[in-house]
């Protein structure tokens, strides 16, 4: 056997027993049988289900409207995973909830009732989970169990204000996040104008949010107060919303360090925005630093500062003006436009930094790609850097608008697609099936090779992959079941109990994902 068909055959995760049956499936070899092998790594779907590839299962942790202490419920829409680990076996998780759908939350009324409700069921949560008889377990009514909600009040970081205001009114919209080295979890809120409406700062015109938000309605708060970092302690649910992160839409705020210096990248997840990256000053606070915002074509960050780059001055009266206004700033600096920058995660092995580009109807580009970004000598700190296209959505890769990503320790990307409820089995996207988890090998004969792992319930998409300190579970956000639903009584998705929708994170385990991620010796 040469070494790139063992390779590939040990990162299918089949050992020697089962290489006659793998022999019979011709994974390797010819055209034709490569085409064949081609289809054997897909598993599109259009079932109301929760469907695994051979030597996976899964089983529910929690689920929205579940009780996590005497007050308080589980939240809508499950987004980010992380934790901080008490041991290997148990763990404080947090979970965002981005967004309500007041079908199933509260009622289309836009009476201040419902909106108190939905206010209650965004943020996100944090959760003790422990391991018991094999199986990971939430831990109802421990006292570490709290929501950090809508109506949560919370303060800018180091004592600074905003539109008046050292102390906000909640968090919402939190999308994906980070983990700081220090411990803590951060959230990032990634489009609080579907809440609040936003206010032209030239113009002074007002957008409303949607009909079925409206929250501006009983609480017009600037939106200034909001599309923050909100930095969150794992033992006592402060939390704290991060100025100089900057304010746009954060999709997530993914942490990484160099030179003991921590680094923050974010990308904005919004048709022609930016990716940026701060870098703290030292890797135990977001204190000093700089934030800095991506031009490809010259391959170089650019900062976001009155006095490194002077031509701001004309627009902005003092730094917090540009921090606050970034997607203003990093057009005038140069920024480049990119098609809706989602998810980010940083190579574990050789500290390439992967960026999920969804997809851009503007620059007609429907199934998205990856993007890998390779600092000046693996260097985080570096202002230079290189880039390519890691992978390509479309037919030939089977996947389409590409949005959360995970690596395992092997430095296997772990990805999940993100197509809207109303392109799922509709032109271009027919034959992709419903949203799915997918795994790509980084390096090896099989590198960029797209493997499908999983296929979701009618109108959700997989979020916030996690994986377990021994990274032989991996947690994953089940959002959005049923979100096409018009009439509640008839249901899109009645998963996982048969009957009303409940976004649910699930643990998935299972030899399939050991043979990945299981150390190699
Ligand atoms: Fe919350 Fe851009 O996905
Ligand atoms: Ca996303
Ligand atoms: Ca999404």
């Amino acid at each position: 056997m040469n070494k790139n068909r063992r390779e590939f055959l040990k990162f299918l995760g089949v050992s020697s027993v089962g290489l006659s049956q793998l022999s019979s499936l011709s994974l390797l070899g010819s055209c034709s049988h490569q085409k064949k092998a081609l289809s054997s790594r897909r598993l599109p779907s259009f079932k109301d289900d929760l469907i695994l590839r051979e030597g996976l299962h899964y089983y529910p942790l929690i689920s929205w409207g579940d009780s996590i202490n005497q007050h308080e419920a589980f939240g809508f829409n499950n987004d980010y995973i992380t934790y901080k680990p008490l041991s290997p076996d148990e763990l404080i998780m947090w979970v965002n909830h981005e967004y309500t759908n007041p079908l199933f939350v509260s009622g289309r009324e836009r009476s201040k009732e419902n909106i108190d409700k939905e206010r209650r069921s965004v943020g996100g949560s944090i959760i003790k989970v422990k391991k018991e008889n094999q199986k990971w377990r939430f831990q109802a009514g421990d006292p570490h169990n709290r929501g950090v909600r809508g109506d949560t009040p919370i303060k800018f970081a180091y004592d600074k204000e905003i539109m008046g205001a050292k102390i906000v009114e909640g968090t919402c919209s939190n999308c994906a996040g980070g983990f700081t080295p220090w411990g803590t979890f951060l959230s990032c809120e990634e489009n609080p104008h579907k809440n609040y409406g936003e206010k032209n700062r030239h113009t002074g015109d007002f957008r409303p949010s949607s009909q079925w938000s409206q929250w501006e309605k009983f609480y017009p708060h600037p939106i200034e107060h909001y599309s923050w970092v909100v930095e969150i302690e794992p033992e006592t649910g402060a939390a704290q919303k991060h100025i100089n992160l900057g304010r746009f839409g954060h999709e997530s705020a993914t942490c990484t360090v160099s030179n003991n210096q921590v680094v923050v990248y974010s990308g904005d997840d919004k048709e022609d925005e930016h990716l940026y990256k701060f870098v703290s000053q030292n890797d135990k606070d977001f204190k000093q630093g700089t934030l800095y915002v991506a031009n490809l074509e010259q391959g170089k960050w650019l900062p976001l500062d009155l006095e490194k780059s002077p031509e701001l001055k004309k627009h902005f009266k003092n730094q917090i003006e540009v921090l606050t206004y970034c997607r203003e700033a990093s057009k005038i600096v140069g920024a480049t436009p990119l098609n809706r920058p989602e998810d980010i995660e940083v190579h574990p092995h050789n500290g390439d930094v992967y960026v999920t580009l969804t997809r851009s109807d503007k620059r007609h580009d429907p199934f998205g790609s990856i993007l890998k970004v390779s600092e000046k000598n693996a260097d985080h700190t570096s202002l230079n850097f290189t880039h390519e296209t890691f992978v390509m959505g479309g037919e030939a890769s089977q996947f389409a608008c590409p949005d959360n990503l995970a690596f395992d320790q092997n430095g296997h990307l772990w990805m999940a697609t993100d197509m809207s409820d109303k392109d799922i089995g509709q032109s271009p996207y027919k034959s992709f099936g419903n949203n799915g988890l997918f795994v790509i090998p980084t390096s090896g004969a099989a590198a960029g090779e797209v493997i499908q792992v999983a296929s979701c319930p009618v109108d959700a998409e997989f979020t916030g992959l996690c994986f377990s300190p021994d990274q032989k579970s991996l947690f994953v956000s089940v959002q959005h079941p049923g979100e096409g639903t018009r009439n509640i009584h008839q249901p899109t998705s009645t998963w996982p109990t048969g009957s009303t929708p409940k976004p649910t994170v699930v643990v998935i385990e299972g030899e399939f994902l050991e043979s990945l991620t299981q150390k190699r010796v």
